[in-house]
């Protein structure tokens, strides 16, 4: 399904990065067999093709917490949680096709059955997401675009912001970290701009003891050039 051109609709299209990029045919076989399994990607593109009523997403209701990881690379963070927490639900969104197929193998190789992962662009994932409905959304060291023509590319973005802050339960539960001043300082600049709408953060610099500290490749490659990896809390 994820291959078809025609269902490879604008709702898969990331600026900056080709979405299909080289990917084994091994993967590919994973992916067809397997991927429609574990991905509500056909529900979202209904729903944003769906001209009348739209009906928000559903999560599976056995969970006592959903907890979302946007951009999550090669999985590492979000596969060590599933484990962790068996009774929470994990949503991971990568545009990254290997990415995806290296979830889906420990999905499979794991029998986890708490997982759900989509290959969409995270906006529109996030647009069919109900109000209050999220308990936790990580954001592990998000493409820094560090250019200026490049910024509008980020993921922290006004309208992302908006979205994020509209389908969490509470405050303090997003959670997003990297290793860019610039990324950190522009996003607390568009935080304090919009205080009234998205209320207080919290930015720190991670201290080797956090549990969000050294979890996820990026941050390593950070780490071991001796950058600071920073953590907003919001
Ligand atoms: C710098 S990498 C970090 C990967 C991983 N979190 C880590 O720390 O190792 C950023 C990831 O976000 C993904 N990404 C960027 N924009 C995205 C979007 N709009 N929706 C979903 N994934 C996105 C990219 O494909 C990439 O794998």
């Amino acid at each position: 399904m994820l291959f078809s051109k025609n269902l490879r609709s604008k709702y898969y299209s990331y600026q900056g990065r080709k979405i299909s990029k080289k990917i084994s045919q091994s993967k590919k076989k994973l992916i067809n067999d397997f991927y429609d399994r574990f991905s509500f990607d056909q529900s979202i593109i209904q729903y944003h093709n769906q001209k009348n009523i739209k009906q928000k997403l559903k999560f599976p209701d056995q969970f006592k917490k959903v907890n979302i990881e946007i951009g999550f690379g090669n999985g590492e963070f979000l596969i060590k949680n599933a484990i962790s927490s068996p009774n929470e639900l994990f949503i991971g969104i990568e545009v990254y096709l290997n990415g995806i197929a290296k979830v889906l193998t420990e999905i499979i190789n794991l029998k986890l059955d708490n997982i759900i992962l989509s290959n969409l662009n995270s906006f529109y994932f996030l647009e069919t997401i109900s109000c209050k409905s999220v308990d936790r959304i990580f954001i592990i060291n998000p493409d820094p675009w560090t250019k200026k023509r490049h910024h509008k590319r980020r993921v922290m973005s006004y309208e992302t912001i908006k979205l994020l802050k509209k389908i969490v339960k509470s405050k303090n539960s997003i959670f997003m970290t990297t290793d860019s001043e610039s990324y950190i300082k522009d996003t607390e600049r568009l935080l304090n701009k919009y205080k009234a709408s998205f209320g207080s953060y919290k930015t720190c610099i991670l201290s080797e003891n956090n549990k969000l500290y050294g979890i996820s490749r990026y941050q390593r490659k950070a780490i071991e050039k001796e950058g600071k990896i920073y953590l907003l809390t919001l």
